[in-house]
């Protein structure tokens, strides 16, 4: 080996890994490779320099079922890597460390920090919800953030594919999901939005005029995007809502609606939510939705959870429905509030019959459901749920609920960014802005009892639709905020402080240049 041309160096902190590892001893010199492996690649992942060199690097790999579920041990020397771990996924995220150890010299030649690490996540829960309902960003786009997602040992992809906007999966036995769902007559002008302010929120919007669609994923297109996050050792979760925001699916079965079969069969056109849910007093309409889950877990054969929505209902079909009004004396309960716990928990006990556990927002622990059902908290405090009562994380976590915490005021990255100069229209912000350094401050287990922790599976960054209408626009909102949610879900309270992370990120942000990763500036 030839000698080194990196600096010796004293801390973890300079070698700018993100996400931080817990623990990190630098050794003397690097590993350097000529490479000698061709080009390869079947996507352009695959042409970059310190992938070739992955591939051609001398890796011995060591079971050690001592080290925690996804954990690593990672030693570089001069002449070769070794990496132990538990699982496979472990193994994985060693090569993301060690891709980011890399130095590339010049075209051909690549060498990597000598080093030894010990790692392992705090959550096990690290993930990025995307929302194709509102806009469909298309099979790259969905690629692009895994990639980037797996090199920040990120691990779940929220699949928003279903709103009152748009229905994008082709589930087979369905054809009309997409023939009515995935299409829209206009949206809403790019920028519009920005009106989306209390007491206007609903009528002050522009319209395109222009249809938009059908645009969905059918069967081999989810089953290219599953193998690739496998691949990727990320776990995709669809979200299929029930009962409300459900627009989508009432367009191609309006004779699930509260309003029956006269029920225009579109999508809703504006942002916001739709006062027609599923009428969960008609058995014909709950059965069709459960058979639609059917289809759904078919193609998602390795999802161990499905995300039943469940936020933002609203009561006045119910209210007024009376086969809804029926249901409610059947089950001996005055408030519609029951129906969304009925509905809930229907749902929860079909899908945990054929082996999957159930995600739903926060709005749907509102009710006596199941304590199996995880809750995922996108409100930090009582507001505006749609008349459901609020249930804190705390409070679902003391009942015995597992939590995912995507709290809107550090997660929703479809708000801005704080940036002196931001290119990019945004919703109006109905939450203060999220700076990188209010997302690194972000912690999942904040106002949750040391001993009900064990709870809080983790969390995620989530990007909203309305205003994400490329891969261009969603990478810039995405990142680099979601490099600092990536550290927080990986280490949890021990994570170093923002001033390291800070520094840290003018030198990984060079390294996403090279991944050819689209991200904004740090401020
Ligand atoms: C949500 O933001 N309605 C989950
Ligand atoms: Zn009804």
């Amino acid at each position: 080996m030839l000698a080194c041309a990196l600096t010796a160096v004293a801390d973890k902190g300079s070698l700018s890994l993100v996400p931080s590892v817990r623990e990190c001893v630098e050794g003397n010199g690097s590993y350097r490779l000529v490479l000698d492996v061709g080009w390869k690649g079947s996507d352009w992942y695959d042409f970059d320099a310190v992938g070739r060199a992955l591939c051609q690097a001398r890796i011995v790999r060591r079971n050690d079922g001592a080290l925690p579920a996804e954990g690593y041990s990672l030693n570089v020397t001069t002449s070769g890597v070794e990496i132990s771990s538990s699982d496979a996924a472990g193994a994985f995220y060693a090569e993301q460390t060690l891709r980011q150890l890399a130095t590339i010299e010049n075209s051909n030649v690549v060498s990597f920090a000598c080093v030894t690490v010990r790692d392992w996540p705090q959550y096990r829960w690290r993930g990025v919800l995307l929302d194709e309902a509102r806009h469909f960003l298309g099979k790259v786009a969905v690629k692009r953030v895994l990639e980037t997602m797996a090199r920040h040992k990120m691990n779940v992809l929220h699949w928003h594919l279903t709103d009152d906007q748009g229905w994008r999966l082709d589930v087979p036995g369905h054809p009309a999901l997409v023939k009515y769902g995935a299409r829209r007559r206009q949206s809403v002008v790019f920028g519009s939005h920005a009106r989306w302010l209390p007491p206007r929120y609903e009528t002050q919007y522009e319209y395109d005029g222009v249809p938009y669609g059908p645009y969905y994923y059918d069967g081999d297109d989810i089953r290219e995007i599953l193998a690739y996050a496998k691949a990727r050792h990320v776990m995709v979760v669809p979200e299929i809502e029930v009962p409300g925001h459900m627009r989508a699916f009432l367009a191609a079965y309006p004779e699930c609606s509260c309003v029956g079969p006269g029920l225009p069969r579109e999508p809703r056109c504006g942002w916001s939510i739709d006062d027609d849910v599923l009428c969960v007093g008609n058995d014909d309409a709950v059965n069709r939705y459960l058979d639609v889950l059917d289809g759904v877990c078919k193609m998602f054969p390795d999802a161990s959870y499905i995300h039943i929505g469940g936020d933002e209902c609203r009561r006045g079909r119910w209210k007024a429905c009376e086969s809804c009004q029926r249901r409610l004396r059947e089950i001996g309960e005055e408030s519609e509030d029951a129906l969304q716990a009925w509905i809930t928990t229907k749902v929860v006990r079909h899908l945990e019959g054929v082996g999957r556990r159930v995600v739903g927002w926060d709005e749907v622990l509102a009710g006596n459901v199941p304590t199996s059902t995880v809750g995922m908290t996108w409100r930090s405090e009582a507001s505006g749920g749609a008349g459901t009562a609020f249930v804190s994380a705390a409070t679902a976590v003391r009942r015995g609920h597992d939590m995912i915490m995507t709290p809107a005021e550090f997660c929703y990255l479809d708000m801005p960014q704080g940036l002196l100069n931001d290119p990019f229209p945004y919703y109006a912000p109905w939450t203060a802005p999220i700076t990188l350094e209010k997302a690194y401050a972000f912690d999942p287990c904040a106002g949750i009892p040391e001993s009900d922790r064990f709870h809080v599976v983790g969390g995620q960054a989530s990007i909203w639709g309305e205003c994400v209408h490329n891969v261009c626009d969603l990478e810039w909102k995405l990142w680099p905020r979601g490099c600092a949610l990536a550290e927080v879900l990986w280490l949890g309270a021990d994570k170093p402080g923002f001033e390291d992370f800070a520094r840290r990120m003018t030198v990984h942000l060079n390294r996403m240049r090279t991944w050819n990763v689209i991200f904004a500036p740090l401020d």
